[in-house]
């Protein structure tokens, strides 16, 4: 892809000199904009560039061990994972309201990024993943909007950076991906599908237990690794499992069972604005409704949102 690599250089270039002998502070969630951002300034100022990974514990299963494995192991990226499992899950205790989830996730994001960012001293430039589409939603030429829906709550502003570095601002975001499969992500995070900044807490309605995100957790898996299976991972365009609040009752071998429903969505779709409900073959959703049962605790009913958007969202929160 000699147009990617071309751009690629130019950026790197452009970059180098815009840091000089600079520090590069950069949030990565693992999602596909913030990790091609993080990669491209990487390879322009090495170990200038300090990436800060907030695990917040409502990742997918394994998520934030992939995402360290790739950036410290795989590009020697100098990354620091904070462990903020506790911290999150203590301010969400009880909490059951969707928009008071997100509010609580955005400032509690923000305060560990803080902290973390505090004790690094000086920095002086912030990577963000920004790309053109977001340029032009929030209003072309302002750079320091930041997008405040789709990141987790948007950054700090007063920590007294010089500048951003936004090196996908030109970009839609299929040349994202191609330039972060140029420079050597893996596909399966370029091709990543998208994944809210709130991360499970949105899909566990109600409120949120460690526990919950456990059996989300590994439901989700199920249903990504047959999706994945039957080779349907790129033509459904967000799929994932959900976690209702509603118990009922079933019965496994002799026993009466009073757990809970694990509801499946899956959409195709442009742009996420609206939304058709996935034809996804019933043998498929056969699979991972017997799977879940039987490989994940305290769940005895599996059902298929079969709503498009409108009226539904695609989040069920
Ligand atoms: P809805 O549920 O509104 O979702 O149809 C549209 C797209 O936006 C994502 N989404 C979010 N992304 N923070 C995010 O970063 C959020 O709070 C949030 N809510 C929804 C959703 O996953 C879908 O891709």
């Amino acid at each position: 892809d000699w147009q990617m690599s071309s751009f690629i250089d130019r950026s790197v270039t452009a970059i180098r000199e815009k840091v000089g002998n600079n520090r590069v502070l950069c949030a990565l969630s693992g999602g596909v904009d913030s990790s091609v951002a993080a990669v491209m300034v990487h390879k322009a100022v090495g170990k200038q560039l300090t990436c800060i990974f907030v695990d917040h514990g409502l990742l997918r299963k394994n998520e934030a061990d992939e995402v360290e494995e790739i950036f410290r192991h795989q590009f020697d990226i100098d990354l620091i994972r904070v462990d903020a499992r506790e911290r999150f899950l203590t301010r969400l205790k009880g909490v059951s309201e969707p928009e008071q989830k997100r509010k609580i996730i955005g400032e509690e994001f923000i305060r560990v990024f803080e902290d973390e960012a505090k004790k690094l001293g000086k920095v002086e430039y912030l990577v963000q993943g920004t790309i053109y589409p977001d340029v032009i939603e929030s209003g072309a030429g302002d750079a320091a909007v930041i997008k405040s829906h789709h990141n987790v709550g948007g950054l700090p502003e007063d920590i007294g950076f010089k500048g951003l570095i936004e090196p996908l601002r030109d970009l839609f975001k299929d040349e994202v991906r191609r330039s972060g499969l140029e420079m050597g992500i893996p596909a399966h995070l370029v091709w990543r599908q998208p994944f809210p900044g709130p991360g499970l807490a949105i899909r566990i309605i109600g409120d949120v237990t460690a526990d919950k995100i456990r059996v989300l957790q590994d439901a989700d898996a199920i249903f990504r690794e047959e999706i994945a299976a039957a080779g349907l991972d790129r033509d459904i365009h967000q799929y994932f499992a959900v976690l209702t609040n509603m118990r009922s009752v079933g019965v496994m071998g002799d026993e009466r069972t009073y757990d809970y429903t694990i509801a499946l969505r899956g959409v195709t779709t442009t742009d996420f604005m609206t939304a058709d409900w996935a034809k996804i073959p019933y043998e498929v959703l056969g699979r991972v409704s017997n799977r879940i049962v039987n490989e994940v605790g305290h769940i005895n009913r599996i059902v298929y949102d079969i709503t498009s958007k409108p009226p539904a969202t695609i989040e069920w929160e």
